[in-house]
């Protein structure tokens, strides 16, 4: 490949130098700031995952307070952002959809859009009290004010059906949260990177990479990989079902990455995560109907598409977590996005530090040669 030639998707290419997040697609290893994900998705808060990311070390106990303090306090929205989601809801918008025009307002009060931190910090903070308010109004009912005593996730999961949760759905929350922070140079990292790179603003940035992540061949539907696991319904319909899919001719969501040609690190640390949580609570039977589907797709993948190497992706086991911690499909893509936004804003501030617009270049394929016409003569 030279510097001309012309790279559909820019597949391969390195469009920056980045210290966040780096991906071994063909060991299945995915490095967050030089630790391995399954050592911090675990463990961590959100709080110090996204320290991390900002910061490239962990916090200690007192910066690990003063970003937990910076972010509940900034969990508050506007009047105004509330009438826009009013309105949205008014037209049963996608939450996705609430979720980005709730975004394009959080410019407004008193947050200086100059300052990249203020930005990154409002973005962060109010995230998960734009997709709990929506909610709450599309359901016709009021939406909770965010507590300042609870952490980022406990708060989100609080918001959302007003009860307090258990430790081991707070654990389960912060876990997809912080599993899903960084990826490399997906494509609305890439989005906010490219704004930022205009010496544009956080929240411009992170306005249009929620435009990008909609896109079903991204944020898409770990829904559908449910949806598969509810029509299948029983044990012995798993083979038959999955079966009469790949003889159509069709995919298993839920199966397959772009990037990993083994299975993906994501879908391992959801799958620990899945199990601790089932162990305790959620829908045991739901579960190990989903195990079956999961160990009978991944044979017929191997036995149909032999040498592909199709594995189970992180689409799966999302569904499964987020389902049994209670979150109707309808959620999913906007709460990848509230744990994604913590990527984002650490992009967008390392772009920022590099000062370089990005700009490629278009390989021209129209016409040429033509000459004006004025409108009588065409
Ligand atoms: N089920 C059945 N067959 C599959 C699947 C699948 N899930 N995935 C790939 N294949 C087949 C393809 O049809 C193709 O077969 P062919 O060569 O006989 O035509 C072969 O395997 C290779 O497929 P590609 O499309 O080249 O695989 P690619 O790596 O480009 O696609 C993708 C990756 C889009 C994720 C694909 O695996 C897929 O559609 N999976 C199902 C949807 C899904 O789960 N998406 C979420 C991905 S995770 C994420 O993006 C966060």
């Amino acid at each position: 490949m030279t510097l001309n030639d012309f790279v559909p998707g820019l597949k391969g290419v390195i469009a920056a130098r980045t210290r966040l997040s780096s991906i071994d697609g063909d060991k299945g290893k995915l490095t967050v700031a030089g630790y391995p994900l399954e050592s911090l998705a675990c463990n961590a808060s959100f709080e110090e995952m996204l320290y991390l990311l900002w910061y490239d070390r962990l916090p200690d106990a007192g910066e690990l307070n003063d970003v937990t303090e910076a972010l509940a306090k900034r969990r508050g929205i506007p009047e105004a952002t509330h009438v826009v989601l009013r309105a949205a809801a008014a037209e049963r918008a996608p939450v996705i959809d609430a979720l980005r025009m709730g975004a394009a307002t959080l410019s407004l009060g008193s947050i200086d859009t100059a300052d990249e931190c203020a930005g990154a910090l409002t973005a962060v903070a109010r995230f998960p009290t734009l997709v709990a308010s929506y909610w709450r109004s599309l359901n016709g009912e009021e939406p909770f004010a965010p507590r300042r005593d609870l952490g980022h996730s406990a708060n989100y999961l609080y918001m959302l059906n007003g009860e307090e949760s258990s430790p081991a759905r707070n654990r389960a929350m912060e876990t997809y949260l912080n599993t899903v922070m960084d990826h490399g140079m997906n494509a609305s990292t890439f989005t906010a990177r490219v704004i930022i790179s205009t010496q544009s603003d956080m929240i411009s940035a992170v306005t249009g990479a929620l435009g990008a992540l909609k896109g079903p061949l991204h944020g898409g539907a770990p829904g559908p990989a449910l949806d598969m696991v509810f029509e299948i319904g029983s044990v012995e319909n798993v083979e038959p079902y999955l079966r009469a899919k790949l003889d159509r001719g069709e995919r298993l969501m839920g199966f397959g990455h772009a990037v990993y040609r083994v299975r993906d690190p994501r879908a391992d640390v959801l799958a620990a995560e899945a199990a601790r949580f089932f162990s305790e609570e959620g829908d045991r039977k739901l579960y190990d109907l989903a195990l079956e589907v999961e160990r009978t797709a991944v044979r017929l993948l191997a036995e149909y598409k032999p040498g592909r190497n199709l594995e189970t992706n992180v689409e799966f086991y999302t569904a499964l977590l987020l389902h049994g911690l209670g979150l109707p499909s309808a959620l999913f893509t906007p709460t990848f996005a509230v744990g994604r936004v913590g990527g984002w804003t650490a992009h967008g501030l390392e772009q920022r530090a590099q000062d370089r617009i990005i700009r490629p270049r278009a390989e021209y394929v129209g016409a040429t040669g033509r000459r004006w016409k004025p409108v009588g003569e065409r």
